[in-house]
């Protein structure tokens, strides 16, 4: 295989990317969009494989292998043992090897520096700091999602200014950086030295001020960090493919939180300068909202059995309950007895973005009846009964009623519009942004105890 050979097949393997990544936008099409990523990752791991063979010999395939054969029993075993509720903490982990990898990539690139042109030094730089940001940044999203460590925002005094002052010394240090001679390497050592605890600094720093309830979002801006500092090795190792996968991770990554943080109405700078969304918000604060009415599985399945209209809501308590099959059960015996069943999906639902609608293809729930919130928001004055299974934030009316929540102006699912709503769950604790919903207290609401799966299957006896 020659030159001309491995680039093209680098550039398929990069077709073949952004093929995967158009399939994997519909559900319909993401079992496709996944097997063009394999495919595209497999015919990269050969032209990579080959190049490393002609620039390093034979004797660089056994170190590779070894390498890999490392990698994949850590990969597949961490797989095999992950549940879907813990896939964002997984993600979140993945991202801190990749910045680790861009920090020692440049560090090493540094050392061959003195053959190459200024250009190269900033590529150095801009590489290990991105690298950086992303490695720590992604350990503390680690933490936070894993309930390791505190989810409430960290908020130092002057912290905007303490952020912005890194990103100025920063840009300060790389123009000193490229202009100081090859041959004074302590100086230019201890420039890359400093900024680079500086970037640690920064995305320990960044992520932990931000609170709860932007953490879909700082997941997938960690995404895209990690894309961008992949990218930048991709320049300073000289392959084309690394800078163009690289790309494709940073800018979808930078899309979707973009399009989260217009689902949760908060400002995409904002969030990524770090928690200003959840600036000296009370979380989880003791106010009376009156008394909540309980209502059980018979009472729920009398009052579906005379409805025509019905919307479930799920969120992260479906997922942990694993009710996904109940509820696709119960789904199809009320469409046999002429019920309009229909989702509403809120963007934020669960742990990560498109959680519910991957259960409930799991479960076979038909597709066209699964809607996004827009879709169906304005469907709730004519609906007889809402069930809330295993949701909270993402159908609390205080983000609209209450300008002091910390989740105010995040767009909801307006459930307490409808009829009579039922809130599946086990206690009267509140969800992840640890806020207190007044849903639960609301004349037409009432709360079904119990785990969500069992709770659904009682009521799908009592049909
Ligand atoms: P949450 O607000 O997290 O509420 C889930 C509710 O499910 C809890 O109040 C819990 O109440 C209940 N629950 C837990 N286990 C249950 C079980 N076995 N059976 C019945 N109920 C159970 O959920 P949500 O409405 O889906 O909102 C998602 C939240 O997560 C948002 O704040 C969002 O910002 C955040 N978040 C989202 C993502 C993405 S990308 N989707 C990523 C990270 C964070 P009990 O304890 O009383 O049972």
């Amino acid at each position: 295989m020659n030159e001309t050979l491995i680039q093209g097949a680098y550039i398929i393997a990069g077709l073949l990317f952004i093929l995967a990544l158009a399939g994997l936008s519909k559900h319909e099409t993401a079992v496709q969009g996944n097997k063009y990523g394999i495919v595209g990752m497999a015919i990269a791991l050969v032209a990579t494989l080959w190049l490393a063979t002609k620039s390093a010999g034979f004797d660089a395939l056994g170190i590779i292998a070894v390498a890999m054969a490392i990698g994949a029993v850590v990969g597949i075993t961490l797989a095999r043992k992950v549940e879907m509720t813990g896939m964002p903490e997984l993600i979140a982990m993945l991202h801190s090897f990749v910045g680790l990898a861009a920090v020692i990539v440049g560090w090493n690139s540094s050392y061959e520096s003195a053959a190459y042109p200024g250009i190269h030094d900033g590529e150095v730089f801009v590489g290990v700091f991105i690298g950086a940001v992303t490695f720590t940044g992604s350990i503390v999203a680690y933490l936070k999602l894993s309930a390791k460590m505190k989810s409430a925002p960290l908020v130092l005094p002057g912290r905007h200014v303490l952020n912005l002052g890194i990103i100025v010394a920063f840009v300060v240090m790389m123009v000193v950086y490229i202009l100081v001679p090859h041959e004074n390497v302590f100086l230019r050592q201890l420039l890359l030295g400093i900024m680079t605890v500086l970037a640690l600094f920064l995305g320990w720093h960044l992520v932990a001020s931000i609170g709860g309830g932007d953490m879909p979002v700082v997941v997938s801006m960690l995404n895209s960090y990690s894309g961008w500092a992949a990218a930048a090795a991709g320049f300073l190792l000289n392959n084309d493919l690394l800078i163009i996968t690289g790309a494709l991770v940073g800018s979808s990554g930078a899309y979707l939180s973009y399009i989260m943080c217009r689902a949760m109405n908060r400002s995409f700078i904002s969030v990524i300068a770090g928690g200003f969304g959840s600036d000296g918000a009370v979380v989880g604060e003791a106010k009376d909202y009156g008394e909540h009415r309980e209502t059980n599985a018979i009472e729920v399945a009398d009052s579906l059995k005379n409805a025509h209209e019905v919307i479930i809501t799920p969120g992260y308590g479906m997922a942990t309950a694993q009710a996904q099959y109940a509820v696709a059960e119960l789904t199809s015996q009320l469409r046999k007895r002429g019920v309009n069943v229909r989702f509403g999906i809120h963007p934020v639902a669960g742990r990560l973005p498109g959680h519910m609608n991957v259960l409930l293809a799991e479960a076979k729930v038909p597709y066209d009846i699964v809607l996004e919130m827009d879709e169906i928001n304005e469907d709730f004055p004519e609906t007889d009964v809402v069930l809330v299974i295993g949701a909270n934030d993402t159908v609390n009316p205080a983000a609209q009623d209450d300008p002091t929540s910390p989740i105010a102006g995040m767009p909801v699912l307006e459930v307490w519009k409808s009829a009579e709503v039922v809130v599946f769950k086990r206690s009267m604790n509140t969800g992840y942004a640890g806020v207190q919903n007044p849903l639960f207290f609301k004349d037409n609401s009432a709360m079904l105890f119990g785990d969500a799966k069992e709770r659904v299957e009682d009521i799908v006896k009592a049909l």
